[in-house]
């Protein structure tokens, strides 16, 4: 059924949903406003269409101050008006399931989406703000503040040799971000079923998922400081990546070197409470030249580390092509949009000749960096290696369950059938895989994403795989006993990003 029996709402005020509807999204709607008043206040007096685009900006503004009042008295929720190409599945979904419902009522998932989908609408009814992204500033404010692990993570990824060298310690220390990245090209070019090829693989694995810890949608008032210090916490490395079954703190093969002390990554690797990433090695390994698809998540750094993920894919030849899912609207605040991810490599490619360059580079060697590992990302995508798509689906109120089955995804389903493996970045897409239902969270992974899970018959969907750090109130994949032993230690540990899940289904 849809909505599931069981799918979460924000009925019950002890809940996530509850508070999220009740304090955050008034906030984030809030901020929709702001923006679209900040920008109609800089429109230049040359501008031939200035008055129409602040009429329209004055609409705007006053259909999403409706949107937050509909919100917060929990008003019912009325069919879309735009003329969108898929206006008439929500409105069918509206009235198929969702008659009389309304924000607190209905299940939190459909809540969320159906609200972004709503401001959508709103710019959707002008002429002039039709493709405006009022999270773009946002987006981009974060992404600056975490250059300097961009930049650090480019150094090393682009300019092994120099960061390698003994004898610059200073330069050592500083770009000492990510230990395997600094020689990349060296470890996997000793072949895929080189020690070298899986450390990259373990160590990226991890910064890949912990790149989704610093979204914008939980920090509704991201304090930047504070974002830094996140990532230089998770990335900063200062002994050797390890796969998570290796014996740690176990003296070398040489016999008597000194312990090392567990690196911020391994420190972490603790907090990945269901951490399927040795079966998602065992896939990896067996692909020569492979389709991986990734179900994108966040713009900023997460987007970033994602690339840097998908780069080793290509590097260490376990897959021929990189097929990207971006949203097609504004979503979640974060989410990347087609426009963000070309923006991104745009960034890094003018980092060391725009007259206004984003990053604050003041190196050449540092500009040197972000522009070759700009214009490299840039050939992939020109040569298609990298490919980057945008479907309805994705901002579409169904969960993945309906990947299979609904008459609109099924060009999408066929596609991506093609692919070996599908990477599912962050906690959205964790809970539309989930269908995001109060599930025991020792309820088995497969079982949990229901048609895409395993011993489905032949459903054609390949393996996938969920990196994503809790940031909701449903978890699955857990042993007997982790729940309690995680809930002595944090109350919100379902919530506050400090957990994360690797869940595989073959
Ligand atoms: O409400 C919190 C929230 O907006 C969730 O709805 C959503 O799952 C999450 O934040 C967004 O996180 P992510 O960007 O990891 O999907
Ligand atoms: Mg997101």
């Amino acid at each position: 059924a849809h909505p599931p029996q069981t799918a979460l709402s924000g009925r019950d005020p002890k809940s996530f949903g509850y508070a999220t509807l009740q304090k955050r999204l008034p906030v984030i709607v809030s901020k929709i406003v702001d923006d679209v008043y900040r920008a109609y206040n800089v429109l230049q007096e040359s501008d031939p269409f200035k008055e129409t685009k602040e009429l329209e900006a004055k609409k705007i503004i006053e259909t999403i101050g409706g949107l937050r009042y509909e919100l917060q008295r929990d008003k019912p929720f009325r069919p879309l008006t735009d003329t969108y190409p898929d206006v008439n599945e929500w409105n069918q979904a509206l009235a198929d399931y969702y008659k009389g419902s309304s924000w607190y009522k209905a299940s939190w998932l459909f809540s969320e989406c159906y609200l972004y989908r709503r401001v959508e609408e709103a710019f959707a009814l002008t002429e002039h703000w039709k493709d405006y992204d009022p999270f773009f500033e946002q987006k981009q404010t974060v992404f600056r503040s975490s250059q300097k692990a961009i930049i650090a993570i480019a150094v090393r990824l682009m300019s092994p040799a120099h960061t390698n060298n003994n004898n610059e310690e200073k330069d050592k220390s500083k770009y000492e971000v990510i230990k395997s990245l600094s020689a990349l090209d060296v470890l996997v070019s000793q072949g895929p079923d080189s020690k070298g090829t899986a450390e990259a693989f373990f160590e990226l694995l991890q910064v890949c998922l912990w790149g989704n810890a610093t979204d914008l949608s939980l920090l509704d008032n991201p304090d930047l400081a504070k974002v830094e210090e996140l990532q230089r916490r998770m990335m900063m490395d200062n002994s050797s990546a390890s796969s998570p079954n290796a014996d740690q703190g176990q003296d070398s093969a040489e016999g008597n070197q000194q312990q090392k002390p567990p690196s911020e990554l391994e420190k972490h690797a603790e907090k990945i409470i269901q951490n399927d990433s040795e079966l998602l090695w065992d896939k990896v390994k067996t692909l020569r030249g492979g389709r991986v698809d990734i179900i994108l998540d966040n713009a900023g750094f997460e987007l970033y580390v994602d690339l840097v993920f998908a780069d080793y894919l290509i590097r260490a030849g376990f897959a021929s092509q990189v097929v990207f899912h971006a949203k097609r609207i504004p979503w979640f605040v974060s989410d990347v949009m087609p426009f963000d991810f070309q923006w991104t490599l745009d960034q890094l490619t003018n980092a060391s000749n725009s007259a206004t360059p984003f990053f604050n580079a003041s190196d050449p060697k540092e500009q040197e960096a972000l522009k070759d590992l700009g214009l490299k990302w840039q050939s992939y995508v020109d040569k298609g290696i990298w490919k980057v798509t945008s479907h309805n689906f994705w901002t579409s109120c169904y969960s993945f369950y309906h990947l299979t089955t609904l008459p609109s995804a099924q060009d999408l389903f066929q596609d991506m059938k093609q692919s070996d493996l599908w990477i599912f970045k962050g906690d959205l897409n964790y809970r539309k895989l989930v269908y995001d239902c109060n599930w025991p969270t020792t309820t088995p992974f497969v079982d949990a994403i229901g048609p895409l899970g395993m011993n489905k018959g032949d459903s054609g969907v390949p393996s996938l795989v969920s990196l994503r750090t809790c940031k909701a109130d449903v978890v699955v994949g857990l042993q007997d006993g982790v729940k309690e032993r995680v809930e002595k230690v944090s109350e919100d540990w379902m919530v506050s990003g400090e957990y994360a899940v690797i869940s595989f289904s073959p």
